[in-house]
């Protein structure tokens, strides 16, 4: 197992006292591993922001522990802590561009800010090989009322890697674009990850968004991490409500004949494509109904759930259920608490 970059420990953080006192993360213990993506999906109020900006410190822990490559970070004075920040840079929904500098100004302003970095020349090279990287090398004298939705993020992810991060914290940063732009800031994105060894944690609503890029994934619901683990898992066999309720967002709304047992089967990426259905018909005579089914392709390989209905007779139901259990890379579990 590769090693982790960012762990954090029992982290809570409250907002305000009293009646309006919000708890916006509880309990909260990850692991983000050096070189990975790692994906923080919720719904809106869930804790994601906060907990992005926990990881920088940018908001201050109210119990818990951040450690970033090693070093606690909620033990540093603000001197140490400034600069350990800079390993860690962020990409906003909102692009957070200054609008009255170009994009090359945009892109030499942290390294004016760090002031280690050269002269002026030796930072405008820079600047230029970074908007190059980020497919803008032509942009480079716009101003940013000059730029699309997806090249203003381009201009603040090459931004954000001029002082050579560790880990880049997305927090939703495709949710203003078309889904087209969201596709190339995302294979951007996972290019710089593979290319560059830049970790990657990606804060979003959109399963999707996870699908396309991330190694890793935690569900984040009410302040709290519900599950985490390997996309391709928890996306095909979400064990937690709040999973389901973001992998399955139409909820699986089952209606059936009560008499029916259903079996739901999780696909785990072995059988795409496998015309199951139909050859349970063809081979054994067994007929099953279509309840419900979400399967879709994470890179080249299929996930999903599907709910069947058992046929009433029982031995038929049995012998079906011995035929779906035996499919290699599905699980078939019988259903009792899907039905609405
Ligand atoms: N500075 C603050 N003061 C008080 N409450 C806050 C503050 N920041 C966040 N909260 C509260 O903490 C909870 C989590 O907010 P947060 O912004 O982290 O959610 P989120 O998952 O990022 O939501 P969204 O998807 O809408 O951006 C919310 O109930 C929010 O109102
Ligand atoms: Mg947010």
């Amino acid at each position: 197992m590769s090693e982790t970059i960012i762990r954090i420990e029992h982290l809570y953080k409250t907002f305000g006292s009293g009646d309006g006192r919000v708890e916006a993360l509880q309990d909260i213990d990850l692991d983000i591993r050096k070189g990975e993506i790692f994906g923080i999906i919720g719904l809106s109020g869930a804790g994601k922001s906060t907990l992005v900006r926990c990881m920088n410190l940018l908001e201050k822990p109210t119990r818990g522990t951040v450690t970033f490559a090693g070093q606690e970070l909620t033990a540093l004075k603000e001197k140490e802590l400034r600069k350990a920040r800079r390993s860690m840079s962020m990409i906003f929904q909102g692009f957070n561009l200054l609008m009255q500098r170009t994009a090359l100004q945009n892109v030499c302003f942290p390294l004016e800010l760090s002031g280690l970095k050269g002269e002026a020349g030796w930072r405008e090279k820079r600047a230029r090989e970074l908007l190059k990287i980020v497919g803008l090398p032509d942009k480079a004298d716009a101003y940013p009322v000059q730029l699309s939705g997806g090249q203003k993020q381009r201009v603040a992810i090459a931004r954000a890697l001029a002082d050579e991060p560790q880990v880049l914290l997305c927090d939703e940063a495709t949710s203003a674009l078309d889904p087209t732009t969201t596709q190339a800031i995302l294979a951007l994105l996972k290019k710089i990850n593979r290319e560059m060894g830049v970790t990657v944690v990606v804060i979003t609503h959109e399963m999707r968004v996870v699908e396309q890029i991330c190694d890793r994934v935690a569900i984040l619901d009410g302040g709290m991490i519900q599950e985490q683990g390997n996309v391709a898992e928890i996306f095909s066999n979400p064990r937690t409500e709040a999973g389901r309720r973001l992998v399955m967002p139409n909820g699986e709304k089952i209606h059936v004949l009560p008499a029916n047992r259903l079996v739901r089967l999780a696909f785990n990426g072995a059988t795409s494509g496998e015309p199951i259905i139909a050859t349970l018909a063809a081979e054994q005579g067994i007929k099953l109904n279509i309840i419900s089914a979400d399967t879709r392709t994470i890179g080249d390989k299929s996930f999903g759930t599907m709910v069947l209905g058992l046929p009433q007779d029982e031995t038929e139901a049995a012998r079906a259920l011995i035929y779906l259990r035996e499919i290699p890379g599905v699980t078939a579990e019988e259903v009792t608490d899907l039905v609405q």
